[in-house]
């Protein structure tokens, strides 16, 4: 069995006060939910500050990015040494970075290959833009991405994906439920073939893109849909308590 996941991607938001206090405010609530594994992904500055407030408890830390060195002259970067030691997750290839920092297919796999090194599990974000979807190509655009990710990686030990249709993220606009089951369904079925039936078999893989305490029951119901990397929502206390709630009760 698949224990499922709610990860809490804050992105560029909160300074490290406004992290600490939006921790202080969940952190109580989100402890006493057992059968959901409860992630939260503030920026790398307020890592520390959140890791000792949760410490003891049974809120996960993840970090939004990391880079594929593992030490030098790059200034401005974080290595997964760095971030071993603070959290258990890594948001890997998210469409954002893909967008707007020419992330793409080859240092995805780079990054995915740096973490699984040392241990740190990647959340691994893939999904089609909007004129992919419209033009029928989600399929190939997907399958394209995670042979890319997973090129020259033998075993995907602890790796989540997760679905995240760009044109749902941060839009209001989420995909059906039934929609993200199906796309999650291809893509297990892509990780059998890539890797083996068992593997693909306990594989989480999330849906994210405008999750709210709204439509998580729709998603939850779905059988291959193993939780949800949320975004805008993760930012109030009670709406992603409520979603991590929610799927508790469901799954
Ligand atoms: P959203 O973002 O929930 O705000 O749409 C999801 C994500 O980018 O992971």
């Amino acid at each position: 069995m698949r224990t499922p996941m709610i990860a809490g991607n804050w992105k560029m938001n909160t300074t490290v006060s406004e992290a600490i206090e939006l921790v202080r405010e969940m952190r109580q609530g989100l402890d006493k939910i057992d059968n959901v594994d409860k992630v939260i992904c503030p920026p790398f500055i307020s890592l520390v500050a959140v890791g000792e407030l949760i410490k003891g408890s049974s809120i996960k830390l993840g970090a939004q990015n990391i880079y594929f060195e593992g030490k030098g002259a790059y200034t401005g970067e974080i290595s997964p040494l760095m971030l071993v030691d603070l959290c258990e997750f890594v948001i890997i290839g998210h469409s954002e970075r893909r967008q707007y920092f020419n992330e793409n297919g080859g240092i995805v796999n780079k990054k995915v290959r740096a973490a699984l090194a040392v241990g740190l599990k990647p959340i691994l974000c893939v999904g089609e833009r909007l004129e992919e979807n419209e033009a029928g190509r989600t399929k190939e655009i997907l399958i394209e991405q995670l042979k890319a990710s997973s090129a020259r990686i033998y075993y995907l030990s602890g790796m989540i994906i997760a679905y995240e249709p760009v044109w749902a993220i941060g839009t209001g606009r989420a995909a059906t439920g039934e929609q993200a089951n199906e796309t999650i369904s291809l893509i297990r079925r892509n990780i059998a073939r890539l890797y083996s039936d068992g593997l693909a078999q306990d594989m989480r893989i999330l849906y994210g893109g405008s999750v709210t305490a709204a439509n998580t029951t729709e998603f939850m119901k779905q059988p291959e849909i193993d939780g949800a990397l949320v975004g805008g929502a993760s930012l109030k206390a009670t709406e992603f308590l409520s979603i991590v709630t929610q799927t508790s009760a469901i799954k």
